[in-house]
């Protein structure tokens, strides 16, 4: 928005941005238009466009993609005598860089109030740069509780989060699971499932203690891939039961396609996400002299697991590729500087002799488009349009947020990505905006990358540069959302 003044009179004059000569991909087409922008809008898409503009962006040879849409995101959340080491503005602006113009995070439900711990999740977010919004993990439920989860619609937010697995901290037992699918059923909300097996892993984390195995391979050998598996076939089969709709996160076992796949093709109304850290990494990884870095629950899986999990994605089972970022340093004992500051903030080295010290989570907020393009576009195991579909045109669907956002359409909001697929980087921390000290994916070679993002008509990512801003991105709202 442009003021023009002169000595006694004010006019707010609408900010005009033409990009031209782009070629856009949608989830469900690729063609060539213009874009005009006027302020936060698409207002117009067509070929050769001649409108005068403030500002005109050559786009030749480049790609236009919505701005990405992360459905699983976790900034500032406590964890294990520390935080998760992304905030809600450096989070936010490591996502930016990667593509991603909106993310979802989860509040932590405290003392059954759900008014209070959103108001919590909301002065967090005060510094926020991209636009974002809340689930609500529901990881506890009582007569009162149930009344009350209505309300969250009120709030905007129509997603509950809930847990088969950490036993007596976050999981819920199945019959309250139960009765949250049939008044998010009642009420149009949707039920987003962590499913692993909450008494298995119980037993077998017990056992490794004693045992004295502490490192950390024993986070993945403890939390067992048939207990996942296990996990999601009940979740759908109580969506069966309740008629509800189900949306099971970070999917990360071959199996766990399977009963997806056998579950739609019988038309039970449950949706899947998979995180790209699900699609390369295995218990190897773990094994290695710093496998802390790859803790996260559930765990590293097996290569067939990766291959399936592609081939997921590939045949279209899987609906959503998330990040589950909740980065931790894996030494949080030295600083890094981040914006000129230097911080630390305790990680991975909590557990250092005991794997269930380690606080679980990875960073992946700004790796999740770049990787994606690289290893599923470039090899063709999915095209562009599933691309956008996964990153950022289902998630906006499933979540109530669409058209607004995960579309290029007139009247959608302007959250455009300039993407240059030729553009080759060698990825790894130096590049990143995360604030850790590691990077899954330290010394891939890329080939596709964003050259420029927009949030709401607002350019924040030029190239190397960041033009965004705290406090600029904007709390959503969301709908009843959609069952793909
Ligand atoms: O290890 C993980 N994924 N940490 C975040 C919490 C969760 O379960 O998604
Ligand atoms: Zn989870
Ligand atoms: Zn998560």
């Amino acid at each position: 928005m442009k003021i023009i003044s002169d000595s006694n009179w004010y006019k707010i004059d609408t900010m005009k941005t033409l990009i031209k000569h782009g070629t856009c991909v949608t989830a469900t087409a690729t063609f060539q238009s213009d874009i005009l922008i006027e302020d936060e809008k698409i207002t117009r898409l067509a070929p050769d466009l001649e409108i005068d503009s403030d500002l005109q962006i050559d786009a030749s040879g480049k790609l236009i993609l919505p701005g990405g849409v992360d459905p699983h995101v976790h900034l500032d959340l406590p964890m294990f005598n520390t935080v998760s080491s992304d905030d809600h503005y450096t989070g936010h602006k490591a996502a930016a860089f990667g593509g991603t113009t909106t993310c979802m995070d989860f509040v932590v439900l405290e003392n059954g109030d759900f008014s209070q711990s959103v108001d919590v999740w909301m002065q967090k977010a005060q510094k926020a740069a991209i636009d974002y919004s809340f689930h609500m993990n529901l990881t506890q439920f009582n007569e009162k509780i149930a009344k009350e989860i209505p309300s969250l619609m009120k709030m905007g937010i129509q997603t509950l989060k809930v847990f088969t697995a950490y036993n007596g901290r976050l999981r819920l037992d199945d019959g309250s699971i139960f009765q949250a699918l049939r008044i998010a059923r009642d009420n149009g909300m949707l039920v987003m499932a962590h499913c692993e097996n909450g008494d298995v892993i119980e037993t077998l984390v017990n056992e490794a203690i004693k045992n004295n195995h502490v490192t950390p391979e024993w986070h993945a050998l403890t939390r067992p891939g048939w207990g996942a598996v296990e996990a999601t076939l009940r979740v759908a089969s109580m969506a069966v039961e309740t008629e509800a709709s189900a949306y099971i996160v970070h999917m990360n076992m071959a199996g766990e396609v399977d009963m997806l796949k056998y579950m739609r093709e019988r038309g039970v109304k449950v949706m899947g996400e998979t995180c790209p850290q699900y699609l390369f990494f295995t218990l190897d990884n773990l094994r290695q002299q710093d496998g802390a870095k790859w803790i996260c629950s559930p765990p590293m899986r097996s290569k067939a697991d990766n291959e399936r999990l592609w081939q997921g994605l590939s045949e279209n089972i899987l609906q959503t590729v998330g990040t589950d970022h909740c980065p931790f340093y894996f030494d949080g004992t030295k600083p890094i500087l981040y914006e000129g500051e230097a911080i630390a903030i305790a990680g991975k080295e909590l557990g250092k002799h005991d794997f269930t010290k380690i606080p679980n989570g990875l960073p992946g907020i700004q790796d999740r488009l770049p990787i994606l393009w690289t290893t599923g576009v470039n090899t063709g195991k999915i095209t562009k349009n599933q691309f956008v579909a996964y990153t950022s045109t289902n998630p906006a669907k499933i979540f109530g947020l669409y058209p607004q956002k995960g579309a290029l359409m007139e009247g959608s909001d302007a959250d455009i990505v300039i993407w240059d697929e030729n553009k080759k980087v060698k990825y790894g921390v130096a590049m990143s905006h995360q604030r850790t000290d590691y990077n899954l994916y330290e010394g891939w070679e890329l080939t596709g990358y964003p050259e420029k993002v927009f949030l709401r008509g607002k350019l924040i990512v030029d190239g190397n540069e960041w033009k965004g801003k705290r406090g600029d991105g904007k709390f959503l709202k969301r709908n009843v959302g959609e069952v793909l």
